[in-house]
């Protein structure tokens, strides 16, 4: 009987994925759970605690602090470490260096070696000499996951090169405001998009083998668990407001498929959902994610977000009540991150049985199962000796390449792009001459600020047009600058616009680099979401003196450019692209490259219409009047998915394998797509549908399945995209999914399709 219990436990195993808890029987297990029984109390609490460096570094020295190590080691067993040393990226050689030493005093004191997890957001971005690539949302906007693959590879091998085995990483909040200040750090609004580019990269970063992630691997931390991006302020971690249909069926979705393809650690949404810190509901944390999806991985806290439970959303009464009500919400670790003696309040807590010992023994499980699929108990500090292709042209190119297919052409008129050589070009604006908005936060510091020495080996956009156009060929006038020396990135120091209109004269095109300069989390809070007065008055000044402008936006959200955007002739959305991303603009602009990335979010118009594209048709947006059809036109500036490029493409002939079907078919479309100018480009083939009559609003559309092609001039290709049927379902208000009778249309460029669901389910 029992047998026959586990034989089909397995099963279940195998059909849920990869993720999932029943490995009780393995050596792992074994050693783990017999190690757990001989711990002390005092080792156990210890355990669930994660402290910041800083609390073991004396900065003064630059070096770490045996009395601090003694302390947090020794006396309180604290079991994890984050963040980048002394507040920068060092090179690797250090940074091994000092993790070794971290390393060795955590065993001689614990017995135990630590888990040591640094923000390596896109790429190795705290390590000074890895290879940066353009941020997550420009990956999004390749819909070319395998980018967020090479990402994802290179990300844990430079990782791994400078001894540190996890990372914070990859982020999968949908970005539904607007506003919010770190929508740059994810794949976009949409889940699909969303689930498909993070498990792309969160697969290439932990290997084949969760169980046995080797030195080439990290593990990943998927975050920040959920709803985080569509905060109702659009101020970071502020309070989100989510139908639990809209949780389950969108935010979730991300998480869900990262979880079945092997996640192996989640952190958790700083702020609230519906009223309830995320660090407190044990219905999103134990039953949603533990228990539903039968996850074996470990729970981290976002930064002193326990002691936020008192502090801030007092919803506990003090430090105490507020770790007691974390961990027993499903919490494992607690990034504290500055004070050890959150260990006892944990051991207390579980004295006085307020914490049953049977979740603290399953929270140090957790937290051991990790360092062990880490291989640390085995290898603590490895050989950094063998990591040659550090840095090496192979990464450097993947980097290049994705930045080429991020970068998003918007407008076009008569052709102005490319720009012939030989063209005099007048460079203007704040973003032109500067590599920390190119790469935008987590790069080299936590805010992307300070550290421009690490980034000199790369161009900026000035450096990159005149490689590409000529020395002679461009002239720089900034007219606007930011002040790099202030606290305050939002800052514009330097307004002076008229050299800047002067020079002009002599230029046959002008090229305006604006947007916003690096920031991350709650420091890059805005009240407007209008881009700065001082660069929109650049651009209508240089507009008036009639020659053609190309705006370029360099920046981490969509800023209101509405009242400008008609006086330019091109426009470049080129968000963060990272190091290479210059080089990018550069090929791009001069026609060498072709452009092939779409926005990955919905482009607003004003202030007060922020849409996404999923939007229900009842959201109207236009201000009189408003078609209320699925032919709608929504008043935003850009939607969801555009991009343009120097070719054009058809698509004809739309198939699909079965006209009618139900919840388990898979359907099979093709289209043929043919590039009909005269220049080979990429294509990303996007497929939505749209459910024509359900019993709660549809959504307008949703994007279901995408591929990318490259396509020759005349080239013709048929493009498949396969759907699976029960993707077509939503969540209704009682939580359950449901794929109702009735017709759907699938829309692949303007070609329509209509087929037929012959039979509702529930699930
Ligand atoms: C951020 C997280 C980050 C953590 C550790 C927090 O402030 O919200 O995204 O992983 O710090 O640095």
């Amino acid at each position: 009987m029992k047998h026959i219990a586990r034989t089909i436990a397995l099963l279940c195993c195998l059909i849920l994925g990869a993720s999932c808890a029943d490995n009780a029987e393995s050596p792992m297990e074994r050693e783990i759970r017999a190690m757990v029984k001989k711990m002390t109390l005092e080792e156990k609490a210890g355990q669930l605690v994660q402290l910041s460096i800083n609390t073991i570094t004396d900065n003064r020295r630059h070096a770490l602090d045996t009395s601090a190590m003694r302390e947090v080691f020794g006396t309180y067993r604290v079991g994890s470490i984050l963040n980048v040393p002394f507040d920068a990226a060092s090179d690797r050689a250090t940074t091994a260096a000092l993790m070794a030493e971290v390393q060795q005093w955590s065993l001689r004191l614990t017995g135990i070696p630590t888990l040591y997890g640094m923000d390596m957001i896109h790429g190795a971005s705290y390590i000074s000499d890895a290879t940066f690539f353009p941020q997550e949302v420009n990956l999004a906007a390749t819909f070319n996951p395998e980018h967020a693959a090479m990402m994802g590879q290179v990300t844990a091998y430079e990782t791994r090169a400078a001894l540190v085995p996890w990372t914070f990483s990859p982020v999968m909040d949908l970005t539904r405001e607007a506003a919010w200040p770190r929508n740059w750090e994810s794949y976009g609004e949409d889940p699909y998009l969303q689930s498909v580019m993070a498990v792309a990269e969160m697969r290439a970063m932990q290997g084949e083998d969760r169980d046995h992630v080797d030195d080439r691997h990290i593990a990943a931390c998927i975050k920040h668990y959920m709803a985080y991006g569509a905060p109702r302020s659009g101020k970071d971690r502020t309070p989100a407001y989510v139908s639990m249909a809209d949780l389950r069926e969108k935010y979730f979705a991300p998480f869900k498929a990262c979880i079945e393809a092997g996640a192996l650690s989640l952190m958790v949404n700083s702020a609230s959902v519906n009223g309830v810190p995320v660090h407190a509901s044990k219905t999103l944390l134990t039953g949603w994610l533990k228990e539903e999806l039968n996850w074996d991985g470990m729970i981290v806290t976002d930064w002193a977000d326990v002691n936020n439970l008192y502090e801030r959303e007092h919803v506990a009464a003090d430090r105490k009540d507020a770790v007691c009500i974390g961990i027993n919400a499903g919490i494992d670790m607690i990034m504290e991150p500055y004070d050890a003696k959150t260990a006892v309040l944990i051991k207390e807590l579980a004295e006085e049985g307020r914490i049953p010992m049977s979740r603290l023994d399953d929270a140090v499980i957790r937290v051991l199962r990790l360092k062990y699929r880490l291989g640390l108990f085995d290898t603590p500090v490895w050989n950094v000796d063998g990591y040659d292709r550090f840095g090496c042209e192979e990464f450097r190119q993947a980097s290049y390449r994705a930045a080429v297919e991020s970068e998003v052409l918007l407008k076009n008129e008569h052709a102005l792009l490319p720009l012939a050589s030989g063209t005099r070009i007048l460079l203007t604006g704040p973003n032109a001459n500067s590599m920390r908005s190119l790469n935008g936060g987590w790069s080299y510091t936590w805010q992307g600020s300070g550290r421009p020495e690490y980034s000199a080996p790369y161009h900026t956009i000035y450096q990159a047009l005149q490689a590409e156009f000529g020395t002679d060929r461009v002239t720089f006038v900034p007219g606007v600058v930011y002040d790099e020396g202030g606290q305050r990135w939002q800052q514009e120091v330097q307004v002076d616009i008229a050299p800047v209109v002067a020079a002009a004269a002599s230029a046959d095109v002008i090229v305006a680099c604006i947007g916003e300069n690096s920031y991350c989390e709650t420091p890059g809070n805005i009240n407007d979401l209008t881009l700065s007065a001082n660069q929109r008055e650049l651009v209508r000044q240089l507009a008036a003196t009639g020659k053609p402008v190309v705006l370029v936006l360099n920046e981490g959200r969509a800023r209101i450019i509405s009242d400008i955007e008609p006086l330019a002739d091109a426009i470049v959305d080129i968000m963060l692209p990272g190091n290479y991303g210059a080089d990018a603009l550069a090929a791009l602009l001069s026609g060498r490259e072709n452009f092939s990335g779409r926005l990955p979010f919905t482009y607003p118009r004003y202030v007060n219409s922020i849409h996404t594209y999923d939007f229900k048709v009842s959201e109207m947006s236009a201000t009189m009047g408003g078609e209320y059809n699925y032919d709608a036109v929504m008043d935003v500036q850009w939607p969801f998915g555009t991009g343009l490029s120097y070719t054009t493409f058809a698509y004809s002939d739309l198939q699909v394998d079965k006209e009618v079907f139900s919840a388990e078919d898979t359907l099979r479309f093709s289209v043929q797509v043919t590039n009909t100018g005269t220049k080979a480009g990429a294509e990303a083939v996007l497929l939505f549908s749209s459910d024509e009559v359900a019993s709660v609003i549809p959504d307008v559309k949703r994007l279901r399945a995408f591929r990318k092609v490259t396509l020759q001039p005349g080239a013709s290709e048929e493009v498949v995209l396969t759907v699976p049927a029960r993707s077509l379902a939503f969540v209704g208000e009682d939580g359950a999914w449901h794929l109702e009778e009735g017709d759907f249309s699938i829309g692949v460029g303007s070609l329509r399709r209509r087929i037929r669901c012959n039979r509702t389910s529930t699930w």
